[in-house]
């Protein structure tokens, strides 16, 4: 399928300040679009000034939450090259997210390109300075007006372009975390390891609880017996006891990250063992208080690699690493910040250079 290509006048294309960026609150002059309905598949691709999009107030997306989504991020390096961080996996991943809430899937090379001739219209905006990217987020949503709950046979796949700063306030700096055992993200054959708006509406209440009493995050416990830590909603999480890097197991209902599973394949080849298993809360606040538990990080696409500097857990606070980066979270921020922005050979063949 050709991709139809309008550009938007010269004027709304001009960047500003790109200095201290917010994340998410600014967009590029481009998107891309591109309809479904059951007649035709997908179609029309296109890209196109940016704009605000008209939708029918009975669109099941509104009522039903049937949508996906992703989040990927371009860089610029060091040597002045676009480099884009394991595209392909972002796109499959957008899929499988698709093929759970029965959006039809859509094809991975049309995306890509439309990736690539998007960021290349939108160039001027991937920020220059390291920490800053340029974030990538496609995402597609059931349009049939339809108030009776069926599967769609409509939608629109957008993708949308922000140039960000750092995702927490707190930038590289320890994040807090709180803990909760009154609310749960996910359960067993939920939809927790996928991308779908609702998980993150599920999210909202605990993290406006955490907000209020001072993290910044919640980190969510496992919805059977409330033991088992799992994720943190914007990222995975990783512990660092016993001379071993441990993360949660892949159960289902945890979202298989691309930055967790870049940690997995980049620490062994820096001499950390790394293991995934089930790590109960217990564990952790046990290892706190003997001294073991060193350090504690998180992983995502928006938050890269995010020290965690305290946990919250029943009515307790506790510091990790007296609250400081640790060493293993900082090496490993380095090492793949440094592979995004050029600075060191890629030997993983994660990036797409542009
Ligand atoms: C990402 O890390 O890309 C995400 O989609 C998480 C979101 C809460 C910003």
């Amino acid at each position: 399928m050709e991709i139809e290509i309008n550009l938007a006048e010269p004027e709304k294309r001009k960047t500003f300040d790109l200095e201290d960026l917010p994340f998410g609150k600014i967009f590029t002059p481009h998107m891309f679009m591109m309809k479904y309905d059951i007649k035709r598949g997908w179609h029309s691709p296109q890209i196109k000034p940016f704009s605000n999009i008209e939708l029918h107030p009975a669109a099941i997306v509104l009522h039903y939450a049937q949508t996906v989504f992703e989040g990927m991020k371009a860089y610029y390096g060091v040597d002045g090259k676009i480099r884009l961080f394991r595209p392909w996996d972002h796109i499959a991943r957008l899929n499988h997210s698709a093929e759970r809430v029965c959006i039809p899937k859509v094809d991975p090379e049309l995306v890509f390109n439309a990736i690539k001739i998007l960021i290349s219209i939108d160039k001027d905006w991937i920020p220059k300075k390291k920490g800053a990217a340029l974030y990538i987020r496609p995402v597609i949503f059931a349009t049939q007006p339809n108030l009776g709950l069926k599967v769609s046979d409509e939608y629109l796949f957008i993708i949308i372009l922000s140039p960000v700063g750092a995702y927490y306030k707190e930038g590289f700096n320890p994040v807090k975390i709180y803990v909760t055992d009154e609310y749960i993200r996910a359960c067993p054959g939920g939809t927790g390891n996928i991308k779908t708006g609702g998980n993150y509406a599920a999210s909202l209440k605990a993290q406006e609880i955490a907000q209020k009493k001072g993290y910044t995050q919640v980190l969510w416990l496992d919805a059977k017996e409330k033991k088992y830590v799992e994720e943190v909603g914007s990222m995975n999480i990783f512990f660092y006891f016993d001379n071993e890097l441990l993360t949660p197991e892949l159960t289902g209902s945890i979202l298989p990250g691309i930055t967790r599973n870049s940690v997995l394949k980049l620490a062994p080849t820096l001499g950390i063992t790394v293991k995934e298993r089930k790590i109960s809360i217990d564990e952790v606040i046990d290892a706190i208080k003997k001294n073991i538990l060193k350090e504690c990080f998180g992983t995502g696409t928006a938050a890269v690699i995010s020290p965690v500097g305290e946990i919250y857990y029943k009515n307790r606070s506790y510091l990790i690493n007296h609250g400081k980066i640790g060493k293993i979270t900082k090496l490993l921020f380095e090492y793949i910040t440094s592979i995004q922005y050029g600075e060191k050979e890629d030997t993983f063949n994660w990036t797409i250079t542009l």
